[in-house]
């Protein structure tokens, strides 16, 4: 479903995907290997528009010209930590994309982003930048990260989430209307806590085995 620059994926397999990542019961190495699976068919939808060229190729029947993708201007910019579980499935698209990291975490008073990290490929402001973060809950995170990326010079900017809160997303949304914004599935509301419901837990603990 797509409503303006929100893309709401409805795709069979990443809904059965992620209903396995909901379940407690799923372990960490089933759970990152869903977490990687999910963002490379999201990817798929995610880099549709990436621009082409024409190159001359010849089969053995002649010789044509045929598309390729033009220039290699991609960056991945997962939010640490969890957006590091979503990269290797969108590398493994476009392996020769450059890779970024902003790394940010949550209050657990406040609920509001702290940055503690910040190094992006150059030229920055040349390439797509696909931001990558499992779950969007107040939107805080995701909006400090493309501030700064903004502040580093970065244009071209999409985010990709596996879940979203209605809150968090109407946040993104109303701060960056350009953003072009990929979402798994979304979720009913925050809970007290500023966890998504029913969503799937603390997604960084769930990848990485912590607690
Ligand atoms: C989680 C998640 C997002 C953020 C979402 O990270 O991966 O980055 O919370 O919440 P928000 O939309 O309310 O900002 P967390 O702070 O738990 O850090 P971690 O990935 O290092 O565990
Ligand atoms: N971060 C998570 O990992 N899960 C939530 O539900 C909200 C923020």
């Amino acid at each position: 479903m797509e409503n303006g620059n929100v893309f709401i994926n409805s795709h069979p397999l990443v809904q059965h995907k992620i209903s396995m990542l909901r379940d407690k019961n799923t372990g960490t190495n089933e759970f990152r290997k869903l977490v990687e699976e999910i963002a490379m068919l999201m990817g798929y939808d995610a880099l549709s528009d990436l621009p082409l060229k024409e190159i001359e190729v010849e089969t053995p029947i002649e010789k044509c010209m045929t598309p390729v993708i033009a220039g290699r201007k991609l960056a991945v910019v997962p939010i640490l930590r969890a957006g590091l579980g979503m990269v290797s499935g969108i590398l493994a698209l476009t392996p020769t994309a450059k890779v970024g990291h902003i790394g940010l975490y949550r209050d657990p008073e406040t609920h509001e982003p702290v940055e503690y990290y910040c190094k992006l490929p150059d030229p920055i402001e040349e390439r797509t930048i696909i931001v990558t973060d499992p779950m969007l809950a107040t939107g805080g995170s995701v909006c400090d990260a493309i501030r700064m990326i903004r502040e580093h010079g970065g244009v071209k900017i999409k985010f990709m989430c596996i879940i979203a809160a209605p809150e968090g997303l109407e946040r993104l949304t109303s701060t960056y209307p350009d953003i072009q914004v990929y979402v798994g599935h979304l979720d009913r509301q925050l809970n007290d806590h500023a966890y998504i419901m029913p969503g799937l837990g603390d997604a960084g603990d769930r990848i990485f085995g912590t607690k």
